[in-house]
């Protein structure tokens, strides 16, 4: 008989197990911290939780840039869950999840209410502290400038704030996603309204 919360606990030493040899910027920190507020997100707005929880731990074990022959089938996910004995129905509706939070060129929002819930909390982890530090690590590790104010080089962090960054709080889903963004979107705004002062000696 299949247990969601082992089947959990499992997720977490699986993302360990893939992560372990990642280099492409995706950390297991990251899939824990989505899958951490996944749970509370998912929680408040009535959603499957364990089916929201293993999407969440499962959601980039596919990803394009870190494994481009699984991403299409989802096939690690899909065979690690196969493995826990996880009933076909479910195993669907989590792939149908993965797929529909990992597409950043897909422009309609997931039609799951657990899609909706995930994609929020992958969203609101490129926001707030968070999502500053990640941003300027990735900088770092690409050899992109701080900031360009000449705009010589096109991909500074600063400027992903404003491609990116900053856009994210108008793309919520969920009611819980929607205020836990105001927040963080708030943190990302004072961020740079020190770094320009800083930047200009203005303090
Ligand atoms: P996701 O987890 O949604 O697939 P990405 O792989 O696009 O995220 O990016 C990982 C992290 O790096 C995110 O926090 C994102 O904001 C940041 N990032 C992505 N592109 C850039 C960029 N050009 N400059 C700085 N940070 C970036
Ligand atoms: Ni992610």
């Amino acid at each position: 008989m299949m247990n969601y919360e082992t089947v959990i606990e499992q997720a977490k030493q699986f993302a360990w197990e893939v992560f372990a040899a990642d280099s492409s910027g995706h950390d297991v920190y990251h899939t824990l911290r989505v899958h951490a507020l996944t749970r509370t997100i998912a929680a408040e707005e009535g959603a499957q939780v364990p089916l929201a929880e293993l999407a969440a731990l499962l959601h980039d074990v596919d990803d394009h840039k870190l494994s481009p022959d699984t991403a299409a089938g989802k096939d690690r996910a899909v065979a690690f869950l196969r493995g826990q004995n996880v009933p076909q129905e479910e195993i669907c509706m989590i792939v149908k999840i993965i797929d529909q939070i990992s597409f950043s060129r897909n422009t309609l929002p997931p039609d799951t209410l657990e899609g909706k819930c995930v994609q929020d909390a992958d969203r609101l982890d490129a926001m707030g502290a968070i999502g500053i530090a990640r941003t300027f690590a990735f900088g770092g590790s690409h050899g992109r400038a701080m900031h360009d104010p000449l705009g010589q080089d096109g991909g500074s962090s600063i400027a992903h704030f404003y491609d990116k960054l900053l856009l994210l709080k108008d793309r919520m889903n969920t009611k819980t996603g929607i205020r836990l963004a105001q927040h963080r979107h708030a943190v990302l705004e004072n961020f740079l309204a020190e770094f320009f002062a800083e930047w200009n000696g203005e303090k």
